[in-house]
């Protein structure tokens, strides 16, 4: 939540360069931004307009995009802040725990505030210490001061340098020709450095535009090694679709293929690794949020399915649940790898001993350099808030790790199949036409398909804003069921004929609901309210199904007009608890 970034340049550049940087971490919030080119400071509110930047040029800055925890999405709450005398001008992301007591401490000392933010604090905080010491030293009494999260960016007058501080938010520096970038994540600058020295928590850094000292928190200078990443940069171009959510969809089986791919060779020995893990454990508990934890729910169904013994809890929930000891594994689930409920749960489990491994799409985040061993779905950039290529890649990464203790299913060709399924579009955009004309949805299914139904239910939410419900159909008469009316559309997600789910699909047809079908039955090929899915194997069902699923959801947020790259209030790194 929140991006950040600062440059420090050898040359002057055009102030626009900052905006056009933050744009590549729009995506992490959008609420409003704001820059601060050592001359001009200005901030909106609403998505990015890199032309708000005008003519001007600068040799260093910082500029935030906000996702708004603490007061409103209002130009006065937007970033950067400054302190009183315009001495000290800060971005951060993150929140500051204890602010209301920095505050009123502050305020003592004669501060006026300009926002609701938390974050001003910081730019006061500063300011008051500069009173007295050298910036370098006030940054280690924040560091004693504040509580909670912060990566921070601050430009100080008189000091040609960024300041940038970190403490359980995420921070980057990227050096490139002739500049440093700092930023929340490696998107910020993959396009012009792979090159990049990930800060840990409680680390500091005096970054000019040739060099970089770091600091622990006491004011110690640090030793700190540059790292080369590989980021690929094709996938995260538009080009001809409309909007970003179609053109990931559409890159699943290329991206399933490159992943299967890896763990057989570059990611070999890690892919061993961790079956070695889950071998040697007496329990397997999965850790992840949102989408990354519907997938880890089909990845606690396949290996429960070999005898493997496994549950997966939402992170946020973790530690009123989960019982941790030496002898158990914690898989955490990532796209971003930066969430900050999973970091919590793996911290949680850290202090019980236990085991930690992890599954990421972005390579050096936290949760992976948390974990004793990680692996990559190389899923490359999404950059629609929504979640889509990377889900299948985590489900076909369960599925393959199943596959090693029993389960029965070859994934070669679930790339295959996602391609098949792709060729009708059509009639799936027809089905998600019609639920788009309905305010409330249901999305049903049964054991390896109520993940499913409930990551169809989380997409059709965030991009289409209709109020949708994925259940396990055998719920649905406790109480829901209580909600169809006439014409209320039920997708219903039918594996091998199943003949539970196709019950409670008559029963809630029985009361006037609209039901939809997607299936493997090849003799419903052809009705109208039925996505067929080519493949016998109920494993690879469920991940078929959901990106039939998937479709159903852009093209019904489509129908209705709806920002589907950037849903209101969502952030794609969800870096706040
Ligand atoms: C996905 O569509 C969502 N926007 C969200 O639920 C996401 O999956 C969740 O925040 C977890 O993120 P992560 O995979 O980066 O940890």
């Amino acid at each position: 939540m929140c991006g950040i970034i600062g440059i420090a340049s050898r040359t002057e550049f055009p102030s626009r360069v900052l905006l056009e940087r933050l744009k590549r971490l729009e995506y992490r919030g959008y609420d409003s931004y704001g820059f601060y080119d050592s001359r001009n400071l200005k901030k909106r509110v609403g998505g990015i307009d890199v032309e708000a930047a005008g003519r001007a040029t600068t040799r260093t800055g910082i500029a935030h995009t906000r996702w708004a925890t603490h007061g409103g999405a209002t130009e006065r709450n937007a970033h950067p802040h400054v302190s009183c005398d315009g001495r000290v001008v800060i971005v951060h992301n993150g929140i500051i725990e204890n602010h209301e007591e920095m505050r009123k401490s502050l305020e003592k000392k004669g501060h006026r505030f300009a926002s609701e933010t938390d974050s001003e604090v910081i730019a006061h905080f500063l300011e008051e210490g500069l009173k007295r010491k050298p910036a370098e030293a006030v940054i280690v009494d924040f560091f004693a001061a504040a509580a909670g999260s912060f990566a921070v960016l601050a430009a100080i007058k008189g000091r040609e340098e960024i300041f940038a501080l970190k403490r359980d938010s995420p921070l980057v520096l990227g050096a490139a020709d002739g500049m440093n970038i700092l930023a929340s994540d490696i998107y910020a600058f993959s396009d012009a450095t792979s090159r990049a020295a990930f800060f840990e928590n409680d680390e500091f850094a005096v970054v000019g535009a040739e060099s970089f000292r770091f600091f622990d928190r006491k004011g110690r200078p640090i030793e700190k090694a540059m790292r080369e990443f590989v980021w690929d940069q094709k996938e995260s171009v538009k080009r001809s679709h409309k909007h970003y959510m179609l053109k990931e969809i559409l890159e699943e089986p290329a991206a399933v293929e490159r992943m299967l791919f890896s763990m057989e060779n570059d990611q070999k020995a890690a892919f061993d690794g961790l079956i070695r893990l889950i071998r040697g454990s007496k329990k397997i508990i999965f850790a992840a949020c949102g989408t990354s934890y519907h997938a880890s729910l089909l990845g606690a169904y396949y290996l429960h399915r070999t005898g493997v013994e496994s549950q997966t809890l939402i992170a946020s929930e973790f530690r009123h649940y989960a019982n941790v000891d030496r002898d158990t594994l914690i898989i955490a689930l990532s796209q971003s790898g930066e969430t900050m409920d999973v970091i919590d749960a793996l911290k949680y489990a850290r202090e019980r001993s236990g085991r930690i491994a992890a599954v990421v799409n972005a390579p050096y985040s936290t949760i992976q350099r948390m974990s004793e061993l990680s692996l990559h779905i190389l899923a490359g950039q999404e950059v629609c808030v929504a979640s889509t290529k990377a889900f299948i890649n985590q489900a076909v990464l369960m599925l393959r790790i199943a596959r090693e203790f029993g389960f029965p299913v070859d994934t070669d060709n679930v790339a295959g199949k996602i391609r098949l399924l792709f060729r009708k579009k059509a009639r799936i955009r027809e089905i998600a036409e019609r639920i788009a004309a309905s305010k409330d949805a249901y999305i049903i299914g049964r054991g390896l398909t109520y993940p499913v139904a409930r990551e169809i239910a989380l997409k059709i939410k965030e991009t289409s804003y209709i109020h949708a419900e994925g259940m396990m159909g055998g719920e649905l008469k406790h109480g829901t069921i209580a909600l169809i009316e006439d014409g209320t559309p039920v997708l219903s997600l039918v594996s091998n004929n199943d003949p539970d789910i196709i019950s409670n699909a008559r029963e809630v047809e029985a009361r006037g609901a609209q039901v939809f079908t997607i299936t493997n039955d090849g003799r419903m090929e052809r009705k109208r309210n039925v996505i067929h899915i080519e493949t016998g194997n109920d494993g690879k069902f469920g991940i078929l199904a959901a990106v039939a699923g998937q479709l159903i959801a852009y093209y019904a947020a489509d129908k209705l007009g709806r920002p589907i790259d950037k849903p209101r209030n969502l952030a794609k790194s969800v870096t706040v608890k």
